[in-house]
């Protein structure tokens, strides 16, 4: 079971929505496009682990991978469920309770496995690292890894730029985020997220590092984009969309300003 106040923050039920409203739209189509980057076309085995209400491996079923998700929140996997039966032409292999900790998947029995949630929710090192080691596992030789992680600076730029920082308890929140990447949400305050750790880009490298990886990329997901107030009025204008998209494409690995980002990516291959 994940923790009481992470359990809570997702029964809210806002997962399955989360990459259709404001800046998860320009979440959802620069994962999707770095992950295409480095995909080999179908047939391939994708595990998708923390795979939430299933987005990302709906869309890949839909592409033609071999897709297993594992997630902790009974509530997503119900909703992967009832999503993959609209698909059924293209339906996921599977969907299962499970723990990025300990999975139940044979060792090199994938070709990809994407963490995009399990990493930011496990606050201690040790941790983070077992997670990894677990995806290093069941990877084959030269698998890919694909890891979310929110950068260290996620709160600071969305408080000076959508105002947040005007309550002292976001301010507070905030301050623990800069010391030492430890996100909490004591009140449960809505659009707060809940207990995490927020990443520096070098972090997540030696941590994939640790676990066995080599480390092939870490990429700012909307960069400074994804703070923008007036983000839907640049994003329903096509020509200010692909402006948007080219000049994250630019930024996305500068390090001057690589943690300048809600996400990062990072790309990690098995020896
Ligand atoms: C913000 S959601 C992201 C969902 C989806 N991967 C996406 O990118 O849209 C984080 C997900 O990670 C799951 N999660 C957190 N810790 C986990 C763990 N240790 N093992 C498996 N899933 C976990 C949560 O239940 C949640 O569904």
């Amino acid at each position: 079971m994940p923790a009481e106040d992470v359990a809570a923050y997702y029964n809210q039920g806002r997962e399955q929505e989360r990459l259709t409203r404001d800046s998860g739209k320009l979440e959802l189509v620069r994962t999707q496009e770095i992950i295409q980057r480095y995909l080999s076309p179908p047939p391939a085995a994708v595990l998708d682990i923390g795979g939430g209400a299933g987005v990302y491996a709906l869309w890949l079923a839909r592409l033609g991978y071999t897709v297993h998700l594992v997630d902790l929140m009974a509530l997503h996997i119900e909703q992967a469920l009832q999503a993959s039966a609209r698909q059924p032409d293209h339906p996921l292999a599977s969907a299962r309770i499970g723990n990025a900790l300990q999975l139940d998947f044979p060792d090199g029995s994938a070709d990809v496995v994407l963490l995009l949630g399990p990493l930011y929710h496990l606050t201690e090192r040790g941790d983070r690292v077992q997670a990894l080691r677990e995806a290093c596992r069941i990877l084959k030789p030269s698998g890919l890894l694909f890891a979310a992680t929110i950068s260290r600076f996620a709160s600071l730029l969305d408080g000076l730029m959508r105002g947040f920082l005007t309550d002292a308890r976001f301010a507070e929140l905030t301050a623990q985020d800069l010391t030492d990447g430890q996100h909490r949400n004591p009140g449960q305050q809505p659009g707060y997220f809940t207990t995490a750790y927020f990443h520096y880009p070098t972090e997540i490298q030696a941590e994939a590092a640790d676990a066995g990886f080599q480390v092939e990329a870490t990429l700012a997901v909307e960069g400074p984009a994804g703070f923008m107030p007036n983000f839907d009025q640049f994003w329903d204008d096509q020509t200010l969309r692909q402006r948007l998209l080219r000049l994250l494409r630019i930024i996305e690995s500068d390090p001057a300003i690589i943690s300048a980002t809600g996400h990062l990516l990072t790309i990690g291959r098995k020896p």
